[in-house]
């Protein structure tokens, strides 16, 4: 099979992560030990690791860094019992280390320097630092501060030019536009734009990443790729799962909007939306995502919110056979909460390619399965032929399976065998695990290797962010700070949420699809 030289070439170039010392913040956390420990480790078995490099756990609790690799040896030991290697975890955990200090006190970085300066003598003296805010939100700016103040925001000293020290940052970036552009402007004071990582664990996914291959290396769907032919879009993260280990505490303050669509959907919904990028650098695909973001219709006042918008909260129900308690029933929930765990939107993209095609979007927690998908659906066909009634189950319909199972589906009419001229909506399914004949890596994974990388097209950009919050802000306003707001609507829990999303769509001649 030929294969492009050029383009090979450049993918290696893009993705050559460097050795450096990745410095975690939050090191105690879950997110640390359930995935950013863990994506380092499956790196490391695999061989992907650059040599040479360095964990640092920052965080309040004491701990000594044999006790910090303890309680990591004990999660990975949980997550992977039958790939766990000894031998591999016994090299890969000597390079771990824990550094205690409170994020607020500026001489617990002062140690941290020194302890880093050190670590890198002893390493081969490339000096490059990855610092991973990964704490509870609220101590983001005083770490970000403080690593500025202790001038740990640069390569370690005698480093060459090329060395680097760059931030990640996790979600949630602010709760609300003014707080986002109050962060920005403090990682900014402290790390270059171009040396900051906003993470959104979506977009390291494998599908997600396959949404533009899938449009722009294939020339059979952008020609269809527009109003003109899509009736429209549905983007759909289910979860069943509730409040459960303490979520609600964060949960409540947040709510399906903010949690999950101003983030992870809206991402989603911009790689779909979005004109083909000039190149695939990280600033060529991001110039078009967020046009689209720029292009969200806004939503004023509450009652065009409330004509686009439906939020839910879950009653008692059923989910996957245990009985599930009330939203409000949750631990640490407030019990008079007025925090969605569900939203559908219905959002319009006003631009050229999208006028008229409306993009429903929903995610909520409790439903009966755990899926995220996203299918366009397609116009009918002119009905002279066949004399057929348009059905919903006869559109071409194009599934895209982010999770679980994951893979691409097209749905389309077929005549069924015999000598009568019956139709029948038939699948072409293809299947990751079949087709390629192995799992996709862990988002994380490929996220870190990128921040090592200097590739920061995965990240979300300072205006990305912005854009996405502007958004959403105009609807929690409605919510929260009109005079007659929007109602809370209720589903049982295990169901597919409540019936005004249905109605949503009816008014409109549509229905959710089935998972
Ligand atoms: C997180 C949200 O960002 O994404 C969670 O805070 C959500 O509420 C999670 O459950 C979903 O991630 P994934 O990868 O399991 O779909």
């Amino acid at each position: 099979m030929d294969t492009n030289p050029f383009l090979e070439e450049d993918l290696h170039i893009r993705h050559r992560p460097e050795s450096c010392t990745v410095v975690i913040f939050g090191a105690t956390g879950d997110l640390t030990h359930r995935k950013l420990i863990p994506a380092l480790y499956n790196l490391a078995a695999v061989g992907n690791l650059p040599p040479g490099l360095k964990v640092i756990g920052f965080a309040r609790r004491e701990k000594t860094d044999e006790e910090f690799r303890d309680g990591l040896e004990e999660v990975i030991r949980e997550i992977s019992p039958t790939t766990f290697n000894e031998q591999l975890w016994q090299n890969f955990s000597e390079n771990v280390f824990y550094h205690q200090s409170e994020f607020q006190d500026l001489e617990g970085y002062e140690g941290l320097k020194e302890r880093l300066e050190e670590i890198e003598k002893q390493g081969r003296g490339i000096g490059n630092r990855l610092f991973y805010v990964a704490s509870a939100p609220g101590f983001f700016d005083d770490i970000l501060l403080h690593l500025h103040d202790a001038g740990l925001n640069r390569p370690g000293p005698g480093a060459g030019v090329d060395a680097w020290a760059r931030a990640v940052v996790e979600k949630p970036f602010g709760t609300d536009l003014k707080t986002a552009q109050h962060l920005n402007r403090v990682v900014n004071n402290t790390f270059q734009e171009s040396e900051t990582y906003r993470i959104d664990h979506y977009l390291g996914k494998e599908t997600a990443q396959n949404i533009m291959v899938l449009r722009f290396a294939n020339a059979i769907f952008e020609p269809l790729w527009s109003n003109q032919h899509i009736e429209q879009v549905q983007i759909t993260c289910a979860e069943n799962l509730g409040m459960e280990g303490g979520r609600g505490a964060y949960y409540d303050t947040a709510g399906a909007l903010r949690d999950m669509v101003q983030n992870h959907l809206l991402q989603l919904l911009s790689l779909i939306a979005m004109e083909p990028p000039t190149d695939l650098s990280a600033d060529g695909v991001r110039d078009e995502k967020v046009k689209v973001l720029r292009s969200l219709r806004p939503m004023n006042g509450a009652e065009e919110v409330g004509g686009n918008v439906v939020r839910a909260q879950y009653t008692a129900g059923v989910v996957d056979g245990d009985e599930a308690v009330a939203y409000r029933r949750e631990d640490r929930v407030n019990p008079g909460s007025m925090t969605e765990s569900y939203v559908a939107l219905k959002i319009r993209i006003d631009n050229w390619r999208w006028e008229g095609v409306p993009f429903y979007v929903r995610m909520g927690k409790q439903l009966p399965k755990k899926a995220t998908e996203i299918s366009i659906h397609f116009k009918q066909p002119p009905a002279v032929l066949f004399n057929t009634v348009p059905e919903s189950d006869s559109e071409n319909v194009l599934v895209i399976r982010i999770q679980p199972n994951e893979g691409i589906s097209l749905r389309m009419q077929s005549k069924l065998p015999g000598p009568a001229l019956r139709m029948e909506s038939v699948k072409m399914d293809f299947q990751y695990a079949t087709s390629f004949g192995k799992g996709s890596p862990e988002a994380y994974e490929r996220l870190l290797l990128d921040a090592m990388a200097g590739d920061a097209t995965l990240f979300a950009r300072r205006d990305e962010v912005e854009n996405a919050w502007k958004f959403v802000d105009a609807i929690e306003d409605a919510w929260h700070k009109s005079e007659a707001p929007p109602k809370m609507a209720e589903y049982p829990a295990g169901s597919w949420g409540p019936q005004e999303a249905d109605e949503l769509l009816h008014r409109d001649g549509h229905r959710w699809r089935r998972l």
